[in-house]
This record gives C-alpha cells, sequence and structure tokens, in this order.
C-alpha cells in the first residue's frame, strides 16, 4: 500500500484546492476536519474523510496508521484577526494547543514531515518592504501570535526530534480553481467582498483607510492565487522527501495591489458598478504588505503562474458565477 497526506482543515478554502492538487498529482490523501468552518461538499466523495477535531490523538493516530500516512499538510486554524482580539483563548486554544496536539500525535506515530499554513501576519508591521523571511516577527494580533508560537514549536521539535517541517507565510490567497472558491461565513477577504457587492449580494464594499502613504491613499496588499499555493505546498513536501532541512519561506507574488486598484480590475472583470464607502482604517492595518518571495523560489523551485491581479479576480468571479450560494448551491 502507498503512503498518504494527512491534510488537517481540507474542508477549507486553502485545504480543498491543495487536495484537489494533490489528487491531480496523483497523491493519496487523507482529510481531517471538525467543520467549523470548512464545508463537507469542498472534499470529493472519493476522498477519505474523518469530521473531527485535530486535537484527537487516538483519531489521529488511527487514520495515520490505517491510511499509512507518511506526512501532513496542517491548514486547520481559525483565521479571523478581529476574532482572535476579541477571543484570544479561541485562538490560542484551536491554533495553539490543539497545533501542538496534532504535532505531538504524528510524531509519536512516527509521522515526520510536516507543511504548515503560516501566516505574513507574523510580521507585524513591517520595517521594510518587500519583506523577507529574515524580517524581525513581532504580531500586531493575537492570530499572528498563534501561528508564531506553532512556528517556534516546530523549531524546537525540528532540533530536538528531527521533526521536519516547511512554514509557509502566505500573504493574500484569492481566486478559485473550476471546482473549489472561497466561501468563508462571515467573508472578510476583499476581493470575495468586492465580487459580492458587484453580484448585489451585499449593498457596498468598505474601504478601511483612504489616507495612507500610498499613491491612492488605499492600503497594498500582495494577491496570491490558492492555485499556486496549492502547488507550493506540493513542492514543498517535495524538499522534505529529498531530505532538505525545516524552512520557513514566504509565498506571495511580490507585487502589490491597492484596495482601489482591487475595485477597479473587479469592475474590469465584472462589467458591473460596485459601490464603495470609505471607513476609518483599522488599527494593526499596515498600509503596505508585500512579500520578499525569492527564497520560495531559490528554495522551492516554486514561481506564481497567476501573477496579473484580473486573471486571479477572473477564476474568483468564474466560481462565484457557477456557485452562487457558493458550497450551499
Ligand atoms: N486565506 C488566507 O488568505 C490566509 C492567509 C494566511 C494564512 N492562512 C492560513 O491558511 C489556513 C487555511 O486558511 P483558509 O482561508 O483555507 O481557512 P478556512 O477557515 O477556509 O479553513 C480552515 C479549516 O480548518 C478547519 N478547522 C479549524 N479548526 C479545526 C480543528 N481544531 N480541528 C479540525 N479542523 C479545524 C475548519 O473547519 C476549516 O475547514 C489557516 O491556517 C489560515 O490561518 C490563510
Amino acid at each position: 500500500m502507498c503512503v498518504a497526506i494527512l491534510v488537517t482543515g481540507g474542508a477549507g478554502y486553502i485545504g480543498s484546492v491543495t487536495v484537489e492538487l494533490l489528487r491531480q498529482a496523483g497523491a493519496r490523501v487523507v482529510v481531517l476536519d471538525n467543520l467549523s468552518r470548512g464545508h463537507r461538499k469542498a472534499v470529493g466523495p472519493d476522498v477519505p474523510f474523518y469530521k473531527g477535531n485535530i486535537d484527537d490523538r487516538a483519531l489521529v493516530t488511527r487514520l495515520v496508521r490505517e491510511h499509512q500516512v507518511d506526512a501532513c499538510i496542517h491548514f486547520a486554524a481559525y483565521a479571523y484577526v478581529g476574532e482572535s482580539v476579541s477571543q484570544p483563548s479561541l485562538y490560542f486554544d484551536n491554533n495553539v494547543r490543539q497545533g501542538i496536539a496534532l504535532v505531538d500525535a504524528l510524531k509519536e506515530t512516527g509521522v515526520r514531515k510536516l507543511i504548515f499554513s503560516s501566516t505574513c501576519a507574523t510580521y507585524g508591521e513591517p520595517q521594510s518592504i518587500p519583506i523577507p523571511e529574515s524580517h524581525q516577527q513581532w504580531p500586531a494580533n493575537p492570530y499572528g501570535w498563534s501561528k508564531l508560537v506553532l512556528e517556534r514549536v516546530l523549531e524546537a521539535y525540528d532540533r530536538a526530534y528531527q521533526f521536519r517541517s516547511v512554514s509557509l507565510r502566505y500573504f493574500n490567497a484569492a481566486g478559485a480553481t473550476a471546482v473549489h472558491g472561497e466561501d468563508h461565513r462571515p467573508e472578510t477577504h476583499l476581493i470575495p467582498l468586492v465580487l459580492a457587492a458587484a453580484r448585489g449580494a451585499i449593498p457596498h464594499v468598505s474601504v478601511f483607510g483612504c489616507d495612507y502613504p500610498t499613491p491612492d491613499g488605499t492600503a497594498i496588499r500582495d494577491y496570491i492565487h490558492v492555485a499556486d499555493l496549492g502547488k507550493a505546498h506540493i513542492l514543498a513536501l517535495e524538499h522534505l522527501t529529498r531530505g532538505g532541512p525545516s524552512e520557513f519561506v514566504n509565498l506571495g507574488t511580490g507585487r502589490g495591489y491597492s484596495v482601489l486598484e482591487v475595485i477597479n480590475a473587479a469592475k474590469a472583470v465584472t462589467g458591473l458598478s460596485i459601490e464603495t464607502r470609505t471607513e476609518p482604517r483599522r488599527p494593526g492595518d499596515p498600509s503596505r504588505l508585500i512579500a520578499d518571495c525569492g527564497k520560495a523560489r531559490d528554495v522551492l523551485g516554486w514561481l506564481p503562474a497567476y501573477t496579473d491581479l484580473r486573471s486571479i479576480i477572473g477564476t474568483a468571479w468564474e466560481w462565484l458565477e457557477g456557485n452562487p450560494r457558493g458550497y450551499d448551491g
């Protein structure tokens, strides 16, 4: 029997796309997700699916043994910055305590390769742009801290237990494949909100801050297509399988777009008007977040296929047109 890859959070946005790509690449995949924030329909009926928490050691041990799991891609987490500020205990419990329980269960069953969903939120306020992996990490919110703590745990486990990992620090995931798209509830990400406003599903899109020190006054972010993210996970697994060392790697395109540029690109893609409303800046929102993605290229051999904002938004729009009610359709 050939080995399998355990994907936690595989019923979520990035996890479901990565499972799709892994299967296209011929890999055997097992999904573990408690469906607290994901969708059962985001996982194909032919993929072994376990509904449960990542801290359920008995379940993790059983599925590692039954499916001969050899590596894990760990997406499962809570990921709302605002919620992490109002309910930090939820974030430290789910993302840190449960994350450590998962890693311990893997270690004890002999699984020693893990790809971890980290985030540019671990950097906090950038001191330089583009942001390299060596940039200081001082998160501006409990969500960022919860991810940074697990990065440090993985670093210590590498030294002590030869538990190898690649922490991928994503910038802003966006877009869709033909089958899987973004359906967060509530939705807080800019591109799905802009497209919801274009469809009239919400009355307007809020622009938080128009007085940033950027050319048009709105905040600039680095949008990376979700299929490019998925591909990077496969390359990171190959890196560990080749015996490569543990790494921390940014995933972005190295190009930033402002909120107004996103809205204008969405107008061009959809041919529809989009109402906007200017609101005050949100605390802790930096003016620019752009990745230095040289390490992803040099260490993983990764290059994004989608570098143009319109084509990224185009894939999200196509998915939304085919699935106007998301996974409820
Ligand atoms: N979306 C982004 O732009 C972005 C950027 C940086 C980092 N990330 C990270 O990438 C990962 C995936 O993001 P996403 O947008 O796909 O999120 P998502 O909410 O769509 O998916 C997360 C999945 O994990 C599951 N889950 C959460 N806690 C669990 C637990 N304790 N046990 C089992 N399952 C659990 C949820 O049900 C959900 O299906 C997260 O770790 C997130 O922090 C996302």
